[in-house]
């Protein structure tokens, strides 16, 4: 019989690319008492998490726009303030989030060009810079492009957009979503001559769900204040004030303001490099135990480039006929693991193993133990080694780190 949902014991391990588990820190500092809106901390609660959003994007002077949304808010406020009715954006293929944006962007009376998606692969950047060359009267506002997606587990290189834009000498404007990758792997906004950064709250940032946000230069800036697009919450123009009301259209989600910034103190005391350098272990171990179970023959990488691998979530594929759900409720239901579905066109077709926020080697070493025993319950042909493998690649870490 499963265990009693009410009452189990030790902790519950929650593997989906987000949400993710959120520090105790995060949820007590959540946990506070909200403010009057005339308090000064309240201005300093917002200024702290605009600097705190800023120095993860890598900008140094970004206009920062925070949302009581998820990331579908924050793919709405991009679309409402850079395209009016009418423009278009070009949508490189990415798999399934690349197509939501790109449907949401249609639903708001824009219009969208899309570059195939190669399923297994990264962003066909030969194709987006033929797109670009192509668009002689430049109808093409902007590009937006999913940084990792989050269904099919691959990253996309942004520097190789910005050369395509570049070369093209086109000047639409470059949009980066990186809800699942920001706070997870490298990323740069100026550096990167990306325009427009958005992300959410509930993934690699370690807070709970309900925070959309965009960082937003000059350039892009400029283009919001000229579009004549009828808008109001959305309004980037509108919120641009000291006026704590202003900045949110309202009341802002104060308590998930108060979370965000104890996460970035978390991440500001271990530092971002060392974050960054913790997720690129955590996916070599889950790499690892892969390389282990895809030698019984039934499952194997969804990312065919190994460099394309994301650092946040590893997309696994399981032979056809496969119940997904049904290895997923094994693994939550009897061995506490809670792990994802593949969405969109791979729905059915893999499991996901998130890699991502607040984690570490043993927690994760316990959860892969978890998920090798729910494929043997499920009777999937998963080679012995993968356990072994990835308690032997974090030995290894271990050992290279001090020189052995
Ligand atoms: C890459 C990416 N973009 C956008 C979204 C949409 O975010 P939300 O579910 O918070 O609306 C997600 C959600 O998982 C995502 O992974």
């Amino acid at each position: 019989m499963s265990p009693d949902p009410q009452r189990i014991p030790g902790r519950r391990l929650l593997l989906a690319p987000g949400p993710t588990p959120i520090p105790d820190e995060v949820l007590h500092a959540a946990s506070g008492q909200p403010l009057d809106h005339g308090d000064p901390r309240l201005d300093d609660l917002i200024a702290a998490n605009e600097r705190g959003l800023r120095w993860v994007s890598g900008s140094a002077d970004g206009e920062v726009f925070m949302f009581a949304s998820n990331g579908h808010g924050a793919w709405e406020a991009v679309v409402e303030n850079l395209l009016a009715p009418g423009e278009a954006a070009l949508i490189p293929g990415t798999g399934h989030f690349s197509e939501q944006w790109a449907l949401q962007t249609e639903a708001l009376g824009r219009s969208v060009l899309r570059t195939p998606w190669r399923e297994g692969w990264p962003i066909d950047v030969d194709a987006v810079a033929a797109a670009l060359r192509d668009d002689r009267e430049q109808r093409i506002r902007a590009v937006f492009a999913v940084h990792t997606d989050t269904s099919s587990g691959i990253a996309s290189d942004l520097a190789a957009l910005r050369r395509a834009l570049d070369e093209a000498r086109h000047p639409a404007l470059l949009v980066a979503d990186v809800v699942a990758s920001l706070g997870a792997a490298p990323y740069a906004m100026d550096a990167l001559g990306v325009d427009v950064t958005l992300g959410a709250s509930q993934k690699g940032l370690m807070s709970p769900p309900g925070l959309g946000f965009v960082v937003v230069n000059a350039r892009a800036m400029a283009a919001a204040e000229a579009n004549p697009a009828p808008r109001y919450y959305w309004d980037w123009v509108r919120r641009k004030s000291p006026l704590n009301y202003r900045k949110f259209c309202g009341t802002a989600p104060q308590n998930l303001l108060m979370g965000l910034r104890r996460a970035f103190e978390l991440i500001e005391r271990e530092g971002l490099d060392a974050v960054h350098a913790r997720h690129a272990l955590l996916r070599r171990l889950v790499h690892a135990a892969v390389e282990g179970w895809r030698e019984g023959g039934a499952l194997d990488f969804f990312a065919r480039d190994p460099a394309s691998r994301s650092a946040s979530v590893t997309t696994i594929t399981v032979p056809e006929g496969t119940d997904v759900d049904a290895l997923r409720a094994v693994a939550r239901e009897r061995f506490q693991v809670a792990m994802a579905g593949a969405l969109g066109p791979l729905t059915g077709r893999g499991f996901r193993i998130a890699h991502l926020g607040d984690s570490n080697p043993a927690t994760l070493l316990g959860a892969l133990a978890a998920i090798e025993a729910a494929l043997r319950v499920m009777g999937l042909a998963v080679g012995a080694g993968g356990v072994q493998r990835a308690v032997q690649a974090l030995a290894d870490s271990a050992l290279q780190a001090e020189g052995r």
